[in-house]
């Protein structure tokens, strides 16, 4: 035990020095950043810089308690309880069809080195298997809040913007919905519309909906699969009038749909239309334009290095092993616990011990009850770095996500982005979201019986 725990420190220290490095990698070799400023847009404008924000509880206070709903089965889920039935994706694989998205050999990068310059991937092509969602960032008080992206349904196809979600496995749009304000589909406008009739009822981070079991034509671009399942959500609680999207586009695992019906990626798979079975995930920070997926494929222009791998542990989140996190070299360990990587929730949530021995770090950081259970705050002048450990991995993350504010105006308390997920949650869950990302282009690969890769992103150059 007193061996693991100083082998596990040294790691910590070894690997957050090196990483610091990593993204500054590739700063010199010319990427260009994609990046659509409209300065006359009030949400694209450079927020307040960080240190002069001050912390509003009312959005965080949300996402905390609708995350008991949306992981409200978790610690069934993670034992293996009530799954639907797993694909067995990896029949379909290799892929064969379109251009060859990676290099493979390249994109590894071995544990304990950094990604150099020639160990970059190779750029893909945007052609046959693959399609870009340009993702918009929904930006509140400086945070990022969610991230949405357009999506085609029906016949003739309707856009409609959907939250992607890596943390659920259902895709909803509204539909003859009388309560709902955001756009919605209309049934009536498609000739490929068809429904089961049996509703069923989907609990999310933002809110549950009711939705009927429908099929249509989903398609991104020249992917399409002619008779995807979808819920035609008929009632919407109020979380969700109140964003810009429209509906929701699960990318995690089938076993967890609660319509039962695959994922829109999983029959992209099964259907060999992409390249690869992987999509990766670039979330800018406080840019309202310029994030993006990349299905089928790795997009090396949002990185600065090659990916370090990390097993999924349970196809159901894109499920992972937490080691520990590091605050400067020194490390707060964890007890087994299992993190969703998850690009619909806005923070990182740690089980209460973690999150207390993390605190304890920090010199001067107290709970911040005045805000509820969870929160905590810190002097906002200390300096440190902070890194999650997965799979014995160590990512580094950038401080600036994880200060959400001045407890006040001329406060000298900042409240930190890390939150305990509390009671009503395993205790060995960690939900790992966009405040993270935003350091880590990241890709999920259903190959390798399913892993997350980090690369270090252009965000931190
Ligand atoms: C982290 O390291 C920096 C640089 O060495 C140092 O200034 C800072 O005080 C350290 N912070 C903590 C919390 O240990």
């Amino acid at each position: 035990m007193f061996t693991n725990g100083v082998l596990r420190a040294v790691l910590c220290a070894v690997l957050t020095l090196e990483l610091l490095v990593s993204p500054t990698l590739g700063a010199g070799s010319g990427f260009s950043l994609p990046i659509k400023r409209r300065s006359w847009h009030h949400r694209s404008r450079p927020h307040k810089r960080v240190n002069a924000r001050v912390f509003e509880a009312k959005y965080y206070k949300h996402e905390l308690g609708a995350l008991m709903v949306k992981y409200r089965h978790a610690a069934d889920i993670l034992k293996g309880v009530g799954l639907n039935p797993e694909q067995d994706l990896s029949k379909y694989f290799p892929f064969v069809a379109g251009a060859v998205p990676v290099d493979e050999s390249s994109l590894d990068s071995p544990i304990g080195q950094a990604a150099t310059e020639s160990s970059l991937v190779t750029p893909i092509l945007l052609t046959s298997g693959t399609a870009t969602m340009p993702l918009q960032d929904l930006i509140y008080n400086g945070i990022d809040i969610l991230y949405y992206g357009p999506l085609n349904i029906g016949t003739p196809p309707q856009k409609l913007t959907v939250d992607v979600d890596t943390g659920s496995s259902d895709l909803w749009v509204p539909s003859g919905c009388e309560f709902c304000s955001n756009t919605q589909f209309n049934k009536k406008a498609s000739s490929t519309y068809s429904s089961e009739g049996t509703e069923f009822q989907i609990y999310y981070g933002s809110g549950d909906v009711t939705a009927t079991k429908a099929k249509d034509v989903v398609s991104l671009e020249q992917l399409s699969i002619k008779d995807q399942g979808f819920g035609a959500v008929t009632r919407e609680s109020d979380e969700f009038n109140g964003s810009p999207n429209s509906g929701l586009l699960g990318l995690a695992f089938g076993s967890i749909a609660a319509s039962k019906q695959t994922p829109f990626f999983e029959r992209l798979i099964m259907d060999k239309q992409l390249a690869a079975p992987m999509f990766s995930v670039h979330l800018t920070r406080n840019q309202e334009f310029g994030s993006q997926i990349c299905f089928g494929c790795y997009d090396k222009t949002k990185t600065t290095g090659g990916a370090r791998w990390v097993p999924v542990i349970s196809k159901t989140y894109w499920a992972v092993a937490m080691d520990s996190i590091c605050v400067n070299s020194t490390m707060a360990a964890g007890d087994d616990v299992i993190a969703a990587i998850d690009t619909g929730t806005t923070l990182i949530y740690l089980p209460d011990d973690m999150t207390s021995r993390f605190y304890g770090l920090i010199p001067g950081a107290t709970t911040a009850f005045e805000y509820g259970q969870g929160f905590y705050k810190y002097p906002c002048d200390a300096v440190f770095s902070i890194a999650l450990t997965f799979g014995g991995q160590s990512f580094t993350m950038n401080v600036e996500d994880f200060n959400l504010g001045r407890t006040e105006d001329n406060s000298k308390y900042c409240v930190g982005g890390i939150l305990s997920l509390g009671t009503g949650f395993p205790s060995y869950l960690a939900i790992i979201g966009d405040e993270f990302l935003k350091s880590w282009y990241s890709t999920f690969d259903y190959t390798h019986g399913a892993r997350v890769g980090f690369s270090p992103s252009i965000n931190n150059v």
